[in-house]
C-alpha cells in the first residue's frame, strides 16, 4: 500500500488511516478515532479481544435512558464486538490455554486501519503468546451501510510456527456500561439453529433491544457450540490448526430496537436467518458507500494531509447522520463517545447541517424534522419559563425537553458546584434552528416540508421571541436581557448582538414564511394560526420588534459591541499568556473571565459569518475587517471552544489572510486525528467536522450562493493545486473543479437531481435553474444602510 504521508499520530493513504503501533496511553482517544457506523449506530474502535480499562461502546440513535443529574443519555448498547481467540497446545486436553490479548505476550506486528471509503476497520497482528506460539491474526469489521441492522466481523487466523488447537469465541456482551452505569435489564436470551440472541430493555425509557449473532468458519471443520451464560451468550468453535494454514471465522450480528419494530428479537433472528455470506454483505456495503461518496466527497490535491483529513471528517459526519429516522439528530459528540451524553446542541444545525444540506439533503431534512418532533418539549420549556411559543432546549435529547445539567462538579473537593446557566440563558438556539430550516428551504425548494413542518418550527419559535423581548420605554427600543451569547465566557449579559440580530432575522423570516403560507397553503396557515394562537397583532408585534430591537453598532466604524458593557470590561493581551495549554477560563476561573474582554469562541464574527452568505446586515467588508481586527485577538481560539477555528478560517480566508486561515483550519481539521484538545476520548467533535466542510467550501472554495446557483471565488491555501467537490442546489448538482489561480466559478457539469420532488416554482427562486453558468461571481450585495449615529442604534429594517 502506497502511503501518502504522516502526521504526529498516524499515517495515511488517500482513503486509509493507518496506525502502526499500539500505545496503551492513547487507548481511549484511539477508540474514538477508529469509530465506525452507518447512520443508525456508531461503534467505537475498541478491540475485539478487549483490553484492560477499554471502554467499548455502541450507541444507537434515539436509545436514551434516564440518568441522575444529566436527566437522560444515550445508553451504551450491548457490545457486539467480543471475538476471542484462544490458542491451546497440540491436543484439546492440554491445559495451557492462552488467550490472545495485547497486554500479554509480544506484539510482533501491529497495524490498525480505517478505510474511509467503505467504513471498514481492520487490524493486522502478529502475536507471540507468553509460551512462544506465534500467530497472525487479521480482524475486520463494518456496520453495513446497505442494511443498517447488520454488523459484520471477520477474522483470519494463521499460526506461524505451531500446530495446535484454536478456539474462537464470539459473544454479545449484555452488560455495557455508561461510565459505571448499566442502563439495561435482562429480559431473555436464547439460541437458534446457528446462533444466539439477546433481549434487553432500558431500565426507564423501556426501549427494548434484540440482538442476534451467528458465526461461520471456513478453511477447516469445526462444530458450533453455544453457551448461554446469563447476559453473555457465546458461540464458540474449536479446530485443529496447522502451521501456515489460514482459517477464517465470520461473525454476523443483527440488531433492532422497539423504536423500529414491536418485536426486536424476532426481527433480529429473522434477518440473521436470511443473510448472505460475508463477501455479498461486503459488496452491498461498498455499493452503498460508493453512492454516498459520489455526492459527498471532496478531492484535494497538493496537500495530502488535508486531502485525507477532510475525508476523515466527512466520514465521521456520514456515519452519524440518520438516513431512515427523522426523530433523531446528531449529538455534539456524534455516536462516538460518552461526552455530552448524546445530547444535541446548535452544533447540528449551524455546523453540521450545511454539509448534509448540500450533499445529502434527505439527511438534512431528517435532522430538521427531529426539531419538529421535539416542538412539544420546546413548548413545555417556554411555558415553564413563563414565555409563549416554543423555546428550544439548549441541550436536547428524545423529547425536546431541556436536558442541560443544572450543575457541574467543581474541580476541587472543597470547591462549590458550578451552576450551568446555558439551559436558562443561551437562547440564541431559538433562532439558530429556524435559520437552518430557512436555509434548507432555500437550498432545496422543499415546499412540502416547509408547509408541513418548517413553518411550524419557524413560527412557534418566533412567538417565543415576541414574549421574551422587553420594551425599554426610555430607549424606545426592544431589548433581550440576561442571556449567554455564543461566547460562553460571559454569562449574564444584556443585548448580545448575536442573539438580538438573530432574533430579528428570525422574525423577518417568520413574517415571510407566514405570508407565503397564507398565500400558497391557506388551509395550513389557518390550521397553524389556530394551533399556535397566531394573530395579526402578533405579526405586527414582530414588525415592531424588527424595527426597534437594540443593536450595539457604531455605524461609522462598523464596530459592533458584543453585548452592553463589553467595551468597558478589562482588556487582556492574550499574547501575555503564550505557551499556555489551557483555556483562559481554566486559567482565570469563571468569575474573573467574566470581567475580561476575552471570548471563548467567535460571537460577533459568528454573526458576520451567518449573515455573510446573504450579505445581510451587519455583514459588509468593512464590518468584517473592523470586527476581525477587534475580536480575533481577543478570542481564545486554540483553547476555547472547538467550534471556533473553522469559523475563523473562513473569515480569515475572506480577508486574504491565507496563512492565518490555514493555521486555524488545521486546528479544526486535526482536532480528533491529533487529539489536539486532549478530549477526543469523549467522542468526535461533530461541529468541528461540519465546520471543516464549511471552511473548505465557503472559505477556500469561496462559494457564494447566487440566484443563478453557487459560484466559486476560491482562495486555495498554499500548496493546494486542486479542489473538487459537488453541491446540490435548487434541484441540480453543481460540480466544482477548482485549480490554483482560478477566480471565477468552474462548474464542469450539472446533473439533474432525481431524488427530490421540487415544486416547479419555489418562492423567490428563478423559474429555471441554469444548466451552465459562465458569469463571474456576483459581488456581495450592498448591505442594508446603517442607522443614524447613536452608538447603541437599533438594527435598520433590511
Ligand atoms: C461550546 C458550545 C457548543 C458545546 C457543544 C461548548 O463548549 O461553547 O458552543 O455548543 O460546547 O459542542
Amino acid at each position: 500500500m502506497q502511503t501518502k504521508g504522516h502526521s504526529r499520530n498516524f499515517i495515511y493513504t488517500d482513503w486509509i488511516l493507518i496506525e502502526t503501533q499500539f500505545d496503551p496511553d492513547q487507548l481511549h482517544s484511539k477508540e474514538t478515532v477508529f469509530t465506525i457506523g452507518n447512520g443508525y449506530l456508531g461503534t467505537k474502535g475498541s478491540f475485539e479481544e478487549g483490553y484492560p480499562h477499554a471502554l467499548p461502546a455502541t450507541f444507537i440513535h434515539g436509545v436514551y435512558d434516564d440518568v441522575p443529574v444529566v436527566y437522560t443519555e444515550l445508553a451504551n448498547c450491548p457490545d457486539w464486538l467480543p471475538l476471542v481467540v484462544i490458542v491451546n497446545g497440540e491436543s484439546p486436553l492440554e491445559t495451557l490455554r492462552e488467550r490472545f490479548r495485547l497486554d500479554q505476550g509480544k506484539i510482533l506486528r501491529y497495524d490498525r486501519q480505517l478505510d474511509l471509503r467503505y467504513g471498514l476497520l481492520s487490524r493486522y497482528l502478529r502475536w507471540r503468546s507468553p509460551s512462544g506460539k506465534t500467530i497472525d491474526i487479521n480482524f475486520e469489521r463494518f456496520a453495513s451501510f446497505a442494511d443498517q441492522h447488520v454488523l459484520v466481523q471477520r477474522c483470519h487466523l494463521t499460526p506461524v510456527d505451531f500446530d495446535g488447537v484454536i478456539e474462537v469465541q464470539g459473544s454479545i456482551n449484555g452488560y455495557p456500561e455508561n461510565q459505571g452505569f448499566n442502563h439495561w435489564e435482562g429480559l431473555d436470551q436464547g439460541k437458534t439453529d446457528q446462533g444466539i440472541w439477546l433481549q434487553r430493555r432500558t431500565r426507564h425509557s423501556r426501549i427494548e433491544l434484540g440482538m442476534g449473532a451467528t458465526m461461520r468458519i471456513s478453511g477447516t471443520e469445526a462444530s458450533l457450540q453455544v453457551s448461554t451464560a446469563p447476559g453473555y451468550p457465546t458461540l464458540s468453535m474449536t479446530y485443529l490448526a496447522k502451521s501456515k494454514q489460514t482459517v477464517t471465522v465470520e461473525k454476523i450480528v443483527t440488531v433492532f430496537t422497539s423504536r423500529e419494530t414491536e418485536t426486536p428479537v424476532s426481527a433480529a433472528t429473522e434477518k440473521l436467518a436470511h443473510l448472505p455470506d460475508y463477501a455479498t454483505l461486503l459488496k452491498a456495503n461498498e455499493q452503498a458507500w460508493d453512492e454516498v461518496w459520489q455526492q459527498s466527497d471532496i478531492l484535494i490535491e497538493g496537500d495530502s494531509t488535508a486531502a485525507f483529513a477532510v475525508r476523515y471528517n466527512l466520514f465521521q459526519l456520514l456515519i452519524a447522520g440518520s438516513r431512515h429516522d427523522d426523530k433523531v439528530s446528531i449529538p455534539a459528540k456524534t455516536l462516538s463517545g460518552f461526552g455530552y451524553r448524546g445530547h444535541i446542541f446548535w452544533d447540528t444545525e449551524i455546523f453540521m447541517l450545511p454539509f448534509f444540506l448540500f450533499t445529502q439533503s434527505a439527511i438534512a431534512r431528517n435532522l430538521l424534522s427531529y426539531r419538529w418532533h421535539t416542538l412539544p418539549g420546546a413548548r413545555r420549556k417556554a411555558s415553564h419559563y413563563g414565555y409563549k411559543g416554543a423555546m428550544f432546549a439548549w441541550e436536547s435529547a428524545d423529547t425536546g425537553d431541556e436536558v442541560t445539567p443544572r450543575w457541574a462538579l467543581g474541580n476541587d473537593f472543597y470547591g462549590e458546584d458550578v451552576r450551568i446557566w446555558c439551559r436558562d440563558r443561551e437562547i440564541h438556539i431559538n433562532a439558530d434552528i429556524p435559520y437552518a430550516a430557512w436555509n434548507y428551504w432555500q437550498a432545496t425548494g422543499d415546499d412540502e416540508w416547509m408547509q408541513q413542518r418548517g413553518a411550524e418550527i419557524i413560527l412557534d419559535a418566533a412567538i417565543f421571541w415576541g414574549s421574551r423581548v422587553e420594551f425599554n420605554s426610555e430607549r424606545q427600543q426592544y431589548e433581550i436581557r440576561g442571556v449567554i451569547g455564543v461566547d460562553e465566557y460571559h454569562e449574564f449579559v444584556h443585548n448580545n448582538a448575536f442573539t438580538n440580530r438573530m432574533a430579528q432575522w428570525h422574525l423577518e423570516k417568520a413574517i415571510a414564511v407566514y405570508d407565503w403560507l397564507a398565500q400558497k397553503f391557506p388551509e395550513r396557515a389557518t390550521e397553524l394560526e389556530e394551533k399556535l394562537k397566531l394573530t395579526p397583532q402578533e405579526r405586527s408585534h414582530w414588525q415592531d420588534i424588527i424595527a426597534k430591537i437594540l443593536f450595539l453598532h457604531e455605524p461609522l466604524t462598523e464596530l459592533i459591541e458584543q453585548f452592553e458593557g463589553f467595551f468597558q470590561l478589562e482588556d487582556i493581551n492574550l499574547a501575555d499568556y503564550q505557551g499556555r495549554d489551557r483555556s483562559m477560563q481554566a486559567i482565570l476561573g469563571i468569575e474573573k473571565t467574566n470581567k475580561y474582554q476575552v471570548i471563548k469562541q467567535p460571537d460577533i464574527l459568528m454573526l458576520l459569518y451567518l449573515m455573510r452568505e446573504s450579505a445581510d446586515f451587519p455583514y459588509n467588508e468593512k464590518a468584517l475587517q473592523t470586527n476581525w481586527d477587534y475580536y480575533a485577538p481577543r478570542t481564545d481560539i486554540t483553547y476555547g471552544s472547538s467550534l471556533g477555528p473553522a469559523v475563523h478560517a473562513i473569515l480569515a480566508s475572506d480577508l486574504g489572510k491565507s496563512s492565518e486561515a490555514y493555521e486555524v483550519f488545521m486546528q479544526a481539521l486535526m482536532v480528533d486525528l491529533e487529539d489536539n484538545r486532549g478530549n477526543t476520548s469523549d467522542g468526535i467533535h461533530g461541529a468541528t467536522a461540519g465546520g471543516v466542510w464549511q471552511a473548505v467550501i465557503f472559505g477556500f472554495g469561496g462559494i457564494q450562493l447566487t440566484e443563478n446557483g453557487p459560484v466559486a471565488n476560491s482562495h486555495l491555501p498554499d500548496g493546494w493545486t486542486r479542489l473538487k467537490f459537488k453541491l446540490h442546489w435548487r434541484g441540480k448538482w453543481h460540480d466544482f473543479d477548482l485549480r490554483k489561480g482560478q477566480v471565477a466559478q468552474d462548474i464542469t457539469r450539472q446533473l439533474e437531481y432525481l431524488h427530490l420532488s421540487l415544486s416547479p416554482n419555489p418562492p423567490n427562486f428563478p423559474s429555471e435553474a441554469s444548466e451552465h453558468q459562465t458569469s463571474p461571481p456576483a459581488s456581495p450585495a450592498s448591505p442594508a444602510p446603517s442607522s443614524p449615529s447613536s452608538p447603541h442604534s437599533p438594527i435598520p429594517n433590511p
